[in-house]
């Protein structure tokens, strides 16, 4: 089974990994298994917690390194390095800038391929650590809920990823952000297709009172095609503590991370920060991929 974005995932499947997440423990249930980790990107979080996760289940892995010191960087295709690495492992991992790669080296390989996020299209474990983090965080359940995903839409892969999820069960959404980074149509289309209510908006003032949960993002500098576009909008998208005077005492806020400057960093300590827990229920949550996936 491989796992390339959330608009393949039923329903149910999604709980499936969150029921198994709340459960899962230490355990030698992969012992013997190796997973391959293949960033042509950058990672901290979703490398570390998956190298994390695997060796938790008894199991081991094996990292390409960065592409500088791979065969990428002498030419080798994605498809040729995949087809390598399956003799090598149980299942790949992987992230790549160019959106559509992890569909297209499932093509190319028998063993499991998790996309790990795939340029601007889709990052769906970042999704279930999201969705993990809001169910033990909020009284409500998943489909009762309004949340606000703000900052770069357009290239924002965990974006894309999280509101094909919330769609599934009937979220309300509030997109946020400037009008040249609004959502792409493939996924308005999608949500207009599953009767999803959503808004679209320039600023998050208007709405903070009435949100269950803030999802802010970074501003993807590295994916702007002119510099100047970025500058445009980079620190317009900001939550400081006076951002959140009228929000609800249990309003939770989260950011996939890194951040650059979209939080305030005495945001920090304020009962609404959820950010770096976010981050640690990486690993549960990715145990429970590798469990359910090997
Ligand atoms: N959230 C996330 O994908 O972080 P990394 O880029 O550090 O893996």
């Amino acid at each position: 089974m491989d796992i390339i974005n959330t608009k393949e995932m039923s329903k149910d499947d999604i709980v499936a990994v969150l029921d198994r997440a709340a459960e899962i423990e230490p355990s030698d249930a992969l012992d013997g298994d190796v997973l391959a980790l293949l960033f042509f990107e950058p990672s901290t979080r979703t490398r570390m917690s998956f190298d994390t996760a695997m060796k938790r289940l008894g199991g081991d892995t094996v990292d390409m390194g960065s592409v500088e010191s791979s065969s990428v960087k002498k030419g080798e295709t994605l498809a040729d390095t995949v087809r390598v690495v399956e003799g090598y492992a149980d299942a790949i991992v992987l992230r790549h800038p160019r959106e559509g790669a992890a569909r297209l080296a499932a093509e190319f390989v028998d063993v499991p391929v998790i996309n790990a996020g795939d340029g601007a299209g889709h990052h769906p474990t970042q999704t279930l650590l999201d969705l993990y983090t809001v169910r033990d965080n909020v009284a409500a359940a998943l489909g009762d809920l309004h949340v606000g995903i703000m900052g770069d839409l357009k290239y924002g892969r965990t974006v894309h990823s999280l509101a094909f999820a919330l769609a599934k069960f009937g979220a309300r959404i509030t997109f946020v952000s400037p009008p040249s980074l609004r959502v792409p149509e493939n996924v308005r289309t999608e949500l207009g297709r599953a009767g999803i209510e959503f808004k679209e908006v320039d600023g998050v003032d208007d709405v903070i009172d009435t949100l269950d949960v803030l999802y802010a993002t970074r501003i993807q500098k590295e994916r702007f095609p002119d510099e100047k576009e970025y500058e445009k909008v980079a620190g317009e998208y900001r939550v400081t503590p006076e951002t959140l005077e009228t929000a609800r005492d249990d309003l939770v806020l989260m950011h996939p991370l890194p951040r650059v400057d979209e939080i305030a960093p005495d945001v920090d300590e304020t009962r609404h920060a959820k950010y770096f827990e976010q981050a640690h229920n990486g690993v549960p949550v990715r145990m429970a991929v590798l469990d359910m996936v090997m």
